[in-house]
C-alpha cells in the first residue's frame, strides 16, 4: 500500500499518547520476538512503551508522528547523546512498513538533527534485525560499535551518520 502522499508528520501531542504506545504494542512482538523472545519483548514493552516512559519526550517536543487518515501509523522519538544526536525509536505499525513512512520519518530526524547543529545522528539496533540494518545503511548509516547485553538478548549494534557529509 502507498501512503506517503497522505501521510502528516508532526511533533506528537499529549492528544497521541495511546497512539504511540500501540506503535510499540504492535511492532515490538513481531519486530523482536524472533530474534529476541517474548520475555525481551515483554519488558520493552514495560519499560520503553509505558506512559510514564513516553510523555516527557512528547513534552520536551522529541517524538514525532506519521499519521494518516487519522490514525497513528509511525513514529520517532530523540534525543541528544555524548554531543550527538540519538534516535532513540523509530517504528511504523507492521501494515504500513514498506510504503514509505520510515523514510519520510528517518529523513525528518535527519533534517531535524541538521537544523540543530548535530554532526552525526546516531542509533543502535538488535543484531539480527535485519530488516532495519538495510533500512539504515540505504540511508548511509554506517556501523560504529557493538554493546553486549547478555542474557540470551542480541547485541546492540550503533549506527551513525556523519551529517555534513550526507545531504539526505
Ligand atoms: C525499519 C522501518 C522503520 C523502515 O520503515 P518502512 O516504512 O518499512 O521503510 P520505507 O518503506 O519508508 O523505506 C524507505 C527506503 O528504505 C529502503 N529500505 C527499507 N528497508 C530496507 C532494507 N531492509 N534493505 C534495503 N533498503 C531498505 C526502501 O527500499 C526505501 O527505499 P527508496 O526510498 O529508495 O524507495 C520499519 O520497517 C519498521 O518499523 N520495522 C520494524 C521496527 C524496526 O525494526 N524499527 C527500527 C528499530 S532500530
Amino acid at each position: 500500500m502507498k501512503v506517503a502522499s497522505g501521510v502528516l508528520l508532526r511533533a506528537a501531542t499529549g492528544d497521541d499518547l495511546q497512539g504511540v504506545i500501540t506503535v510499540g504494542q504492535q511492532t515490538w512482538p513481531v519486530t523482536y520476538g524472533p530474534i529476541a523472545g517474548d520475555d525481551y519483548v515483554a519488558m520493552g514493552l514495560a519499560k520503553w512503551w509505558t506512559a510514564d516512559a513516553t510523555v516527557p519526550g512528547i513534552r520536551a517536543g522529541r517524538v514525532t508522528v506519521a499519521e494518516y487518515d487519522g490514525e497513528i501509523i509511525g513514529m520517532t522519538s530523540v534525543g541528544p547523546l555524548d554531543g550527538h544526536l540519538a534516535l532513540w525509536k523509530l517504528y511504523v505499525l507492521p501494515e504500513f512498513q514498506g510504503s514509505g513512512v520510515g523514510g519520510m520519518l528517518l529523513r525528518a530526524a535527519i533534517a531535524r538533527a541538521k537544523a540543530d547543529g548535530y554532526d552525526e545522528l546516531v542509533l543502535s539496533y538488535l543484531d539480527g534485525n535485519d530488516g532495519a540494518r538495510g533500512f539504515y545503511e540505504h540511508y548511509g548509516f554506517t556501523e560504529t560499535g557493538r554493546e553486549h547485553t547478555g542474557g540470551g538478548v542480541p547485541d546492540s549494534v550503533w549506527l551513525h551518520l556523519k551529517l555534513e557529509e550526507n545531504h539526505g
